[in-house]
């Protein structure tokens, strides 16, 4: 038994050693190690062997397949690395590659880049805050009362220690009047989160945009006229805008801003597109306590915010009829714009 497996391991490793390809390897390791290989047949007669004998020949068994599978890999690595090499030299690194699809900038980006340009020329600057907030950064401090609906758990994502997804970019101003003497001139761009039903005008994670001017003698005039600049910038200089009396809670008036639309062969249309205000005396007082100062007294500023939907914008925009669109990142959607 011992000189056969002597036998059987060197007649394998000259074979191994003369192999030329994966191919002959994979035969080898077949006729050698295989069910019916001739390692496994000798190993079948071990049961012939007396007591003896057996431990030695078992041993000597284990050595001579490990050796053999061994001297298999050796081999598979060395084929393999030939092969390897021949693969990066038919590589040529300076071909130009297959193009990458270029599709531009999303909708709802290019609306906010336009939006932020014509903002920008008017003295505005970029600020921002944080998406899960205090109750008292989205709510109290803007004057929204504790039976709000707005405030109710079905409407918003609260956190077990009583932080909450803010539900609109209005945080941002609280947090720069709380953080910044007056004056101050800001857009703040940001996700806000509802807990909507998702449908086709609806989705539970979406984008607004923030203004607030604040200074001496900040009137309904300079609301009026940064407004239709912004609104005329986007859906063009003809574009009428309608300032219609609504209400908000942090702001005093409060307006809801339309442009008229044309439709495509109907009568032209009054769509909502914005909300706006003079902030409310009461906003500024609470930031007066907050603050512990007076540079935001009633009685020393005065100021006006607005925000929208940065989603509402695109689709009012471009004419798309449903929201889920923007977030499913379907190229065949997106290459149009
Ligand atoms: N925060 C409002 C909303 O999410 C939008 C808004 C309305 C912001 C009027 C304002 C404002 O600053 O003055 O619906």
């Amino acid at each position: 038994m011992l000189e056969q497996l002597q036998i059987i391991l060197s007649e394998a490793i000259a074979e191994i050693s003369k192999a030329t390809s994966l191919e002959d390897l994979d035969n080898l390791r077949v006729s050698y190690l295989g069910k019916k290989g001739r390692l496994t047949l000798a190993a079948g007669k071990m049961k012939d062997l007396s007591k003896e004998e057996r431990p030695n020949a078992g041993k000597k068994l284990n050595e001579t397949r490990s050796k053999i599978t061994q001297s298999l890999e050796e081999k598979i690595n060395h084929f393999q690395q030939i092969e390897d090499s021949k693969e990066r030299q038919s590589l040529d690194p300076t071909l130009p590659s297959n193009p990458i699809a270029s599709i531009g900038r999303h909708p709802i980006s290019q609306m906010l880049d336009q939006a932020i340009k014509a903002l920008r020329r008017m003295g505005f600057s970029l600020a921002s805050g944080p998406e899960i907030e205090t109750e008292w950064h989205c709510f109290d401090a803007l004057n929204t009362p504790q039976d709000h609906p707005a405030r109710n758990e079905s409407d918003t994502f609260y956190f077990d220690d009583g932080k909450l997804l803010r539900t609109h970019t209005s945080t941002i101003q609280i947090r720069t009047m709380e953080n910044t003497k007056p004056p101050v001139r800001i857009i703040a761009p940001g996700a806000a989160y509802r807990r909507d039903e998702i449908d086709a005008t609806h989705l539970s994670q979406f984008n607004q945009l923030e203004g607030l001017y604040v200074d001496k003698d900040v009137s309904l005039a300079d609301l009026k006229g940064t407004l239709e600049y912004l609104l005329q910038n986007i859906f063009g200089k003809e574009t009428p805008v309608r300032f219609r009396p609504h209400f908000f809670p942090f702001t005093e008036p409060s307006f809801e801003i339309d442009i008229l639309l044309d439709v495509e062969g109907k009568k032209s249309k009054w769509i909502e597109i914005a909300g706006c205000g003079m902030v409310d005396p009461d906003v500024f007082n609470e930031i007066c306590k907050a603050r512990n100062d007076d540079s935001y007294s009633p009685e020393k500023v005065s100021g006006f915010a607005f925000g929208l939907g940065l989603e509402r914008l695109a689709m009012i925009k471009w004419g798309i009829s449903d929201i889920r669109l923007l977030i499913e990142n379907d190229l065949r959607f997106l290459g149009q714009f």
